[in-house]
This record gives C-alpha cells, structure tokens and sequence, in this order.
C-alpha cells in the first residue's frame, strides 16, 4: 500500500518539512510512505477549462501530469496542512484543484500545523476531500509551531505519537477497505 505524504505549503523554511520528516520516520509495517512536497510539484493556478474529474487524467502540462501522476500511484493518503488565515494555505487547495480521479474514493488523513496545531485547516480539508467521496479517518494531529518544534524538528509528546500512530492504523484499515 502507498501512502503519499503531502506537504501543503511553499513557504521558503516551511515547518511541513519537519512534520514530514516526522512522518516519514513512521511507516507503519506493509506500507510504503512516499513524500509528496508541493515544493517538488511547481504547479500554475488552476487555469483549465476542463474540469480535472472529467479529463480521463489527461492534463494540459508537464507539470500538472507529474503531479497527477504522482498522486494517481498513492492508495491514500497524508496532508500535511498548515492554517493560513484560517483555512487551508491556498497552494493546497490549488494542488487539490487540478485533481480528481486521483483522490476519487481513497482515504486520507490530516495532519495540522499553526499556532494551535491547525484545527481550522483540518476541518477545511475535511470538507474538500468531502467532495472525492473520500474516508478522511477521525484520528489527526495537530502540530503546534510553538510546542511541537525545537530547533527545526518535531519534538512530539508521548500522546503526540500516539496520535500518529491512531493515524496510521486508522489510514490502513480505511485504505484497505476501499482496496477491497
Ligand atoms: C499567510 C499566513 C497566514 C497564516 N494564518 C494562520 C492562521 O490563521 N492560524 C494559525 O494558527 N497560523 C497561521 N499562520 C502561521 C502558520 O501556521 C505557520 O506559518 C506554520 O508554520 C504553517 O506552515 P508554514 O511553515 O508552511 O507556513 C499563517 C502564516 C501565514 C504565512
């Protein structure tokens, strides 16, 4: 099973890199955890005239295909989703825009980060991934960017881990039944 672990932010020095790093170090056993970062996936503003559901995967560039393609390959998935003003950053939601059948009926799960561990982006992305028809797992994380890091790295607390751990047993269990 693969797990795309996506980092929601551009930002030069952006802390999803540490929660990805965190993640990564977790691969629960039979799954392959692959690290998507927006970073690696430079991709325009949503700009097509078709809508991405309705494209047969066909996509209008080279970028957007890579993109596609990457998260075709995933049979679920991890957001890494920092709060910007509230919500989801904006280059998430583009990210998610020019997708489909790639996120159609597979599971997620989502991971906050923001001065109080992102609780409002999550709730955005659970709303979004609403609409691929998606099992977004209850488990979540929420990192804070005042008590979850030190010196660049995700400093988890006991219950932090546990909460990553109900992620990913919570992440199999719904991947598998949507395998089946
Ligand atoms: C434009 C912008 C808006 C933000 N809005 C929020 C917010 O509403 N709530 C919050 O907790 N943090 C907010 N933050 C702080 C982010 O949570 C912080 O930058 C965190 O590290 C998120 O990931 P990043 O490092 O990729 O930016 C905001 C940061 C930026 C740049």
């Amino acid at each position: 099973m693969k797990i795309g672990v996506i980092e929601g932010s551009l930002r030069p020095g952006s802390t999803t890199g540490a929660v990805a790093r965190w993640i990564l170090k977790h691969a629960p056993a039979g799954a392959e955890l692959v690290h998507l970062p927006l970073t690696e996936y430079p991709l325009p503003l949503f700009d097509w005239e078709q809508h991405p559901m309705a494209a047969n995967r066909q996509y209008p560039n080279a970028q957007v295909q890579a993109w596609a393609d990457a998260a075709n390959e995933c049979d679920a998935f991890i957001f890494i989703a920092p709060e910007y003003n509230h919500g989801v950053s904006g280059v998430l939601k583009n990210a998610i825009d020019w997708l489909g059948p790639e996120l159609w009926e597979k599971a997620s799960a989502c991971i906050g980060i923001g001065a109080d561990g992102g609780p409002r982006s999550v709730e955005h992305l659970r709303q979004i991934l609403a609409n691929f028809n998606q099992h977004v797992v209850r488990a979540q994380v929420g990192i804070s960017i005042f008590l979850d890091l030190a010196d660049g790295e995700i400093n988890a607390s006991e219950q932090k881990e546990k909460d990553l751990d109900a992620v990913f047993g919570q992440l199999v269990d719904a991947a598998a039944r949507f395998q089946r």
